[in-house]
């Protein structure tokens, strides 16, 4: 029942056993939120841009990306997760929808750019709750230096000039060594450069945060903004941090960053340099700034969500409506299957619901699940969170998105409907 081609972006791709776009992740492909002005998204990135304005700004890069691009060009291992059609997205075997933006280092790296912004819409498969999505924005941000006494006079130079900028504010910032033996230095580095160059790319971001947050709602002497940085692993930087916001009550993962591997700069034919790069998550960012409680807004197109923001200015997001829950469940008997095991991952049971009912659902859960001990059969409970974020929903329109929802299980997976 697959097809033999698709279309997308306005061009055809042959599908083969990887693909696993769904029809509502094509929709998405042509809405580039991040280029929509006034969108809160777009505004992040534009006070951001400011915020550097020495860098290039890009942000017309395709998603279409091959697995060299995603993964291999990031020093990713062969048998890495990320890899599998559980978690990306795959037109076919040669290609997919990046995964993040660090997807398009070693090109714009070979293009000779030595400081840049990159921002674009990832796709990733997941789970649905109020803070996932499969479409979610990035920033990526790098800088590199020549790898000489020049290069290093320029990163101390800057350093001086980034330390004194940061002045006292209302943010409390948890710092950790730039180096230790659980975040390595790389064999290629000299330690000292590698220190230097890790302190530039802490300065640089906050004070990044330092202008973001600084302002914002809430924070205050008695109750400052709490940023802190921890140690990280990405196969394509070290050492590698990640930067977490203390926000209504959780740490919150907003970057993770570090220095570039060699590796990469090797494959951009630029040796000689070395640097750090970084890669922010745009919605986690916005929905501090603007408290905006569920990551569907975004996609919202009712003028009571657009109206309420003007380019280039963070607000208070006022809630127009909170309508209520309506909770449904669904169990089934997952066909038999050779080896016995599950035929059916969370990841597929939910790009299932999204395609039918869209934006109403908020959440997903799988909630039981048990092997029948005498036929060895698998049954699965998953419960299915209804609302919208711009209308009550009747009790007849939720029964009928979750009889269109048991019909394409029997249809797609051969289930039997308990
Ligand atoms: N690409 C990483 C992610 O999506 C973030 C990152 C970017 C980490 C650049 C290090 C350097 O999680």
């Amino acid at each position: 029942t697959k097809p033999t081609h698709l279309t997308i972006l306005n061009q055809d791709y042959p599908t083969d056993h990887k693909t696993n776009i769904t029809p509502t992740i094509i929709s998405k492909l042509p809405i580039r939120l991040h280029t929509q002005r006034s969108h809160p998204l777009s505004t992040i990135r534009s006070l951001i841009e400011s915020h550097y304005p020495t860098f290039s700004h890009l942000s017309s890069f395709s998603p279409l990306v091959t697995p060299y691009q995603n993964f291999d060009s990031l020093a990713f291992p062969v048998d890495h997760p990320g890899r599998s059609v559980t978690d990306s997205y795959y037109i076919n075997e040669g290609l997919m929808l990046r995964t993040h933006t660090s997807a398009h280092e070693v090109e714009v790296f070979a293009k000779g750019e030595d400081r840049w912004l990159l921002t674009a819409d990832v796709y990733r498969r997941d789970e649905i709750d109020a803070s996932h999505y499969p479409v979610f924005h990035q920033m990526e941000g790098a800088r590199i230096f020549e790898a000489s006494p020049s290069g290093m006079k320029e990163v101390e130079d800057d350093n001086a000039r980034l330390a004194s900028h940061l002045a006292k504010s209302n943010i409390v910032i948890e710092d950790i060594p730039h180096l230790s033996p659980t975040n390595p230095v790389q064999p290629l580095h000299d330690p000292k450069h590698s220190e230097a160059v890790a302190l530039n790319l802490k300065l640089s971001l906050n004070s990044l945060l330092l202008e973001l947050f600084g302002g914002v709602a809430g924070v205050s002497k008695e109750d400052p903004l709490r940023v802190r940085w921890i140690e990280a692993y990405f196969p394509f930087t070290s050492p590698s941090y990640e930067v977490e916001v203390f926000f209504r009550g959780k740490w919150l993962e907003i970057l993770g960053c570090g220095v570039v591997a060699q590796s990469t700069l090797d494959s951009a034919k630029i040796a000689n340099k070395l640097g750090w790069a970084f890669g922010l998550g745009l919605e986690r960012m916005a929905m501090i700034l603007f408290q905006i409680p569920d990551i569907r807004l975004f996609w919202s197109t009712d003028p009571r969500f657009l109206s309420q923001f003007s380019h280039g200015k963070i607000t208070t997001f006022q809630p127009y409506s909170i309508h209520p829950a309506n909770w449904k469940d669904v169990s089934f008997w997952l066909p038999h299957s050779e080896k016995q095991k599950a035929t059916m991952h969370d990841n597929d049971f939910c790009d299932l619901v999204r395609d039918v009912v869209g934006d109403l659902v908020e959440d997903v859960k799988l909630v039981d699940q048990f092997t029948h001990p005498k036929t060895n059969r698998q049954s699965l409970c998953y419960r299915i969170n209804y609302r919208s974020m711009d209308k009550p929903l009747t009790n007849a329109e939720v029964n009928d998105h979750q009889s269109r929802v048991k019909a394409q299980l029997k249809e797609q997976f051969r289930v039997e409907i308990r």
